[in-house]
């Protein structure tokens, strides 16, 4: 077959290298992809705001599969355009993305279907948001509805931090994103990312992980897209992935399905195991970045009969194999990264690190006069695989140190919760 992959970082990178694995590729397009892509697809301009011109070149290469990987295109419609043509897409339509879309939706859905999830309230403008604060006191979470490329959550320990986020999201800092606001409940325990394949009517298990969102070692400094992480997630016992699934996933399907938007994709539950029990924090509608990194490092299956699965509504026939190992990746970001990441940067020894059981993937490269640069905040995800966490930490790092770039950085303590559980033997 023919696929079009649309993304540039290095949950891309990932999916484009385990599909490039399977016998049903013929030939892969990415747009706008990234030299590491590069390596096994053809790159392609495309403005993929552009629905109709992605749906030209699906028609003039004969493209028989769209993999979309980041929520924008999702959440701006490209499923349905492209479906209205004819050309099959892995991802959901505008209706179901809107569980990424916005967060009111998704909590208003979790109180109708009775979905465990930190208590609530919407608010459209600041003296009713500021009023329910003032009620309910801190620690209390502030969150822009629509989409803000991840910065538009603020966990307040103050009555004080609380109130300058709500004033931030209606004085406009997060564009219209945050002219409607939820306020939460906080919730305390360990989180955990949790995704399943979806076809409308199935959701299947797809992994679990952990991700370290702030930018420093020991979870400190500012939040960040993920500055690593590592599959499995220890705390998704076998019995905390059922009751997710009864709780919290087979629910949503059903309440989707019930509101005319049922989910078809990829289902990434972030989760918070509390003392009573898994309760959703969010959704996104696509993989998670880094984790799929780890996820496609895991998979045994051949991912395109999967996606293939998912788009055709075959998925109560499939199971899923994955490796026992662990997989865990690192992120390797340019200097100023979240700030305002330097650019151009040269980028050495990719082929020193790669080896057996360890890959890196390009989240943000691009070539200059033939030299690998930096060209966005993570640069990098240098992945490994091993029998524990604490041996895959050990060959990431190794691989990490074998790359020839004063200008990146990266924690050096990517899966500490794992290591620390597997050294204490529990
Ligand atoms: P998000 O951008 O929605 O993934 O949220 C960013 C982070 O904020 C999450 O990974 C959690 O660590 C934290 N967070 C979000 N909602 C809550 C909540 N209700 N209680 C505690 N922490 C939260
Ligand atoms: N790593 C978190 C995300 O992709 O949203």
């Amino acid at each position: 077959m023919n696929v079009l992959l649309l993304g540039s970082g290095g949950r891309e990178h990932a999916l484009a290298w385990k599909m490039s694995a399977s016998p049903l590729l013929t030939k892969l397009y990415a747009s706008p992809g990234n030299p590491g892509i590069g390596r096994v697809g053809e790159l392609v301009k495309l403005d993929v705001a552009d629905h109709s011109a992605v749906a030209s070149f699906c028609q003039e290469k004969k493209i028989d599969l769209v993999v979309v990987g980041p929520e924008g295109p999702l959440v701006a419609g490209i499923a349905d355009d492209l479906r209205a043509w004819g050309i099959r897409v892995f991802g959901p339509s505008k209706a179901a993305a809107r569980l990424e879309g916005s967060k009111g939706f998704t909590k208003d859905l979790c109180a109708r279907f009775n979905i465990p999830t930190a208590a609530y309230g919407r608010f459209g403008d600041l003296a009713s948001a500021k009023a329910y604060v003032e009620k309910t006191g801190a620690p209390i979470v502030i969150k822009a509805d629509g989409l803000a490329a991840g910065k538009g959550v603020t966990v307040a320990m103050t009555l004080g931090e609380a109130v300058a986020a709500l004033e931030a999201c209606f004085d406009g800092s997060f564009g219209a994103a945050g002219a409607e606001v939820v306020v939460e409940e906080y919730l305390t325990g360990e989180e955990a990312s949790f995704f399943c394949l979806c076809d409308g009517a199935t959701a299947l298990p797809f992994g679990t992980a952990q991700d370290h969102k702030r930018v420093g070692d020991g979870d400190t400094g500012p939040n960040t897209g993920g500055m690593g992480a590592y599959s499995p997630a220890p705390v998704m016992t076998p019995e905390m992935t059922e009751r997710t699934m009864r709780e919290i996933i087979e629910p949503t399907m059903r309440g989707m399905a019930n509101i005319g938007a049922p989910f078809a994709g990829v289902l990434f539950a972030g989760l918070m195991i509390t003392d009573q029990g898994p309760k959703l924090i969010e959704y996104n509608t696509r993989f998670g970045d880094p984790e799929c990194q780890v996820l496609m490092m895991r998979l045994k299956d051949d991912l395109l009969v999967l996606l293939n699965a998912a788009v055709d509504g075959q998925l109560a026939h499939m199971s899923i194999r994955w490796s026992d190992a662990a997989a865990l990746t690192v992120v390797m970001a340019a200097r100023g990264y979240p700030g305002t990441p330097e650019k151009g940067s040269v980028i050495r020894g990719l082929d020193k690190a790669e080896g057996e059981g360890v890959q890196v993937f390009h989240a943000g490269t691009a070539i200059n006069g033939g030299a690998l640069v930096a060209n966005g905040g993570r640069v990098l995800n240098v992945t490994a695989l091993g029998k524990t966490v604490s041996e895959a930490q050990a060959k990431a790092y190794a691989a990490v140190d074998r790359i020839d770039w004063p200008q990146g950085f990266c924690r050096r303590d990517i899966g500490w919760q794992a290591v620390a559980r597997e050294k204490a033997g529990t």
